[in-house]
C-alpha cells in the first residue's frame, strides 16, 4: 500500500486524476471502476478538464460502476446511474455504451448481478479500481459485517449508512433500504485500486485501515490492505483527523 497525503480536497482530486490520466494514455480502451458521491466529484471534473484542453480521449474508455439502490432508474435525479451521467460521462467523449452502471430496476436480481461480473470479466477485467470509503468504513455497499459477498449482490443497507445518504434525497424515508454492489472479489480483482477519502469524518476508518493490526469484514475498507497495487490518497484532515 502507498499513502499519498495531500494538502485538501483539491490536490487529492487533482493527484487522483493524474494517476488516472497515466493510465488511460498508458492503455486506451481501459477498463475503469467508478465510484459515486461526494468524495470522486473533483477528481471527475479535474479528468473533464483535462478532457476539454484535449489532453485526454474516451472514446475507447469502458466503465463499470459500484453500485446502484434498487428500485430506481437512471432518470431519477438520487440514482447513481443519473449522477454518473451528470457529473462525468456527459461532458466527455465516452460512448454512453461503454459505461455500465449495474441497473436498479433489473428483474431476475441474482442473475442479473451474476452478468455484471461476467460481463466485467468478458471486458477484460478491471484495470483501474476507483473508491470511495464510508464513514463505517464500506466499499461500494459492502457494509461491515460478519461475512461479506464475494461478487456483485444485493445488500441491505445499514442505518449509519441511510442517514448519510440521505443528503441526496429529498428526506429520509425516500433513501432505498436495498442496493446491488459489486462485491469484495468483483473488487479486489481489479489490477490497481485507488482509494480516496477527505474530511475528519473519515479519519476514524482511515486511521484503522493504515494503523490498525487486524484485517475485518467488521471494516470491509481493511480488506484491500492485501492488495498488491493499492494507493490511497487523503488530504491532512482524513490523515490526521
Ligand atoms: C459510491 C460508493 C460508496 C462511497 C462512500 C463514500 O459509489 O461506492 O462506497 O464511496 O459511501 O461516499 P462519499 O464520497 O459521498 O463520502
Amino acid at each position: 500500500m502507498e499513502v499519498i497525503v495531500a494538502r485538501d480536497y483539491d490536490e487529492m482530486s487533482k493527484i487522483a486524476a493524474d494517476m488516472v490520466k497515466k493510465e488511460i494514455i498508458k492503455k486506451p480502451d481501459i477498463v475503469l471502476g467508478l465510484a459515486t458521491g461526494s468524495t470522486p466529484k473533483g477528481m471527475y471534473r479535474e479528468l473533464i478538464r483535462y478532457y476539454d484542453e484535449g489532453k485526454l480521449d474516451f472514446s475507447s474508455v469502458i466503465t463499470f460502476n459500484l453500485d446502484e439502490y434498487i428500485g430506481l432508474d437512471k432518470e431519477h435525479p438520487s440514482s447513481y446511474h443519473y449522477f454518473m451521467n451528470e457529473v462525468f460521462f456527459n461532458h466527455i467523449n465516452i460512448k454512453l455504451e461503454n459505461t455500465y452502471v449495474p441497473d436498479g430496476k433489473a428483474k431476475n436480481l441474482d442473475e442479473y448481478c451474476k452478468r455484471y461480473d461476467e460481463l466485467i470479466e468478458k471486458k477484460g477485467g478491471i484495470d483501474l479500481q476507483i473508491l470511495g470509503v464510508g464513514e463505517n468504513g464500506h466499499i461500494g455497499f459492502n457494509e461491515p459485517d460478519e461475512r461479506l459477498n464475494m461478487g456483485t449482490s444485493v445488500v441491505e443497507l445499514t442505518r449509519s449508512t441511510i442517514e448519510v445518504n440521505s443528503r441526496f434525497f429529498k428526506s429520509i424515508e425516500e433513501v432505498p433500504k436495498t442496493a446491488i454492489t459489486m462485491g469484495i472479489n468483483s473488487i479486489m480483482r481489479a489490477k490497481k485500486i485507488i482509494l480516496m477519502a477527505n474530511g475528519k469524518r473519515k479519519a476514524p476508518v482511515i486511521k484503522e485501515m493504515i494503523n490498525g493490526t487486524k484485517l475485518t469484514t467488521q471494516l470491509p475498507v481493511s480488506l484491500l490492505m492485501l492488495h498488491h497495487d493499492f494507493t490511497v490518497i487523503v488530504d491532512e484532515a482524513a490523515y490526521n483527523g
